[in-house]
């Protein structure tokens, strides 16, 4: 599968991988930072934390891949060190140490390449703690199998886009997302297409439609309760 996966440059000079058998890239062409900064980070974590003000946000992220989303996580987390962050990571497919080595995002962000490494090499399965205020816990598994008794506050769902894995954007799992979710959790995601909004709608969410990363219109914000 590596062989059909590869590095490619995003205009805002950010990786991102390109998937030759689905031809599907993991992120915006326009932008993998900015794009992950704006539907994850700004409409979900800075938006939870605004509304809630928490001391500890549980989340929980549907498509690990390149790691993008938990590095710029993991990089609030070093910036508030008052919030504690709990973050758990789903995938089917690990990243080879190859690719993870050819990411860029520790030197576009002035990060830290050896935590960026960490959330990929950390043992699967086991909670670790990456920062003094960062748990982290990757688990390799089919999200459609996966069941967990942690009741998450947010939830980035990543996944390919519903016309490449249809699979994923249908009511089952999202009635399993919205079983984990705590109330008045969030899920964000950066899709905004109508039959995905109706079916999050028939499992109970309330929905949101906000502007997208440029140059797409929109995503969509869900709330276990009401918005
Ligand atoms: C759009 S990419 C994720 C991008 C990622 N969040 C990032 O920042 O690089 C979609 C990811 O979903 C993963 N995936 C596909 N099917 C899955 C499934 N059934 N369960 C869990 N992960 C899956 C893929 O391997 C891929 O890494």
């Amino acid at each position: 599968m590596a062989s059909d996966i590869e590095i490619i440059t995003t205009t805002d000079g950010s990786s991102s991988l390109f998937n030759a058998t689905l031809n599907e890239t993991y992120h915006s062409k326009h932008g993998a930072v900015a794009e992950s900064r704006h539907v994850f980070i700004k409409h979900g974590l800075e938006y939870y934390i605004d509304h809630h003000q928490p001391k500890e946000v549980k989340i929980f992220e549907v498509g690990l891949g390149t790691g993008l989303n938990a590095y710029l996580t993991a990089l609030y987390a070093m910036q508030n060190p008052s919030l504690s962050i709990v973050y758990h990571a789903i995938d089917t497919y690990p990243m080879p140490d190859e690719l993870v080595a050819g990411i860029n995002y520790p030197e576009v962000l002035a990060g830290n390449r050896d935590l960026f490494e960490e959330l990929h090499k950390s043992a699967e399965g086991a909670d670790v703690r990456l920062l003094p205020n960062f748990m982290y816990k990757k688990v390799v598994s089919d999200i459609k199998g996966y069941n967990t008794d942690t009741k998450f506050d947010i939830i980035y769902f990543d996944a390919f886009a519903p016309e490449k894995q249809p699979e994923m954007w249908l009511l089952p799992l999202f009635e399993k997302l919205y079983g984990i979710l705590a109330q008045n959790g969030i899920m964000v995601t950066y899709c905004a297409q109508g039959q995905f909004r109706r079916n999050l709608k028939a499992v109970g969410f309330s929905a949101e439609r906000l502007p997208g990363p440029p140059p797409k219109r929109e995503m969509t914000r869900v709330t276990k309760g009401f918005a």
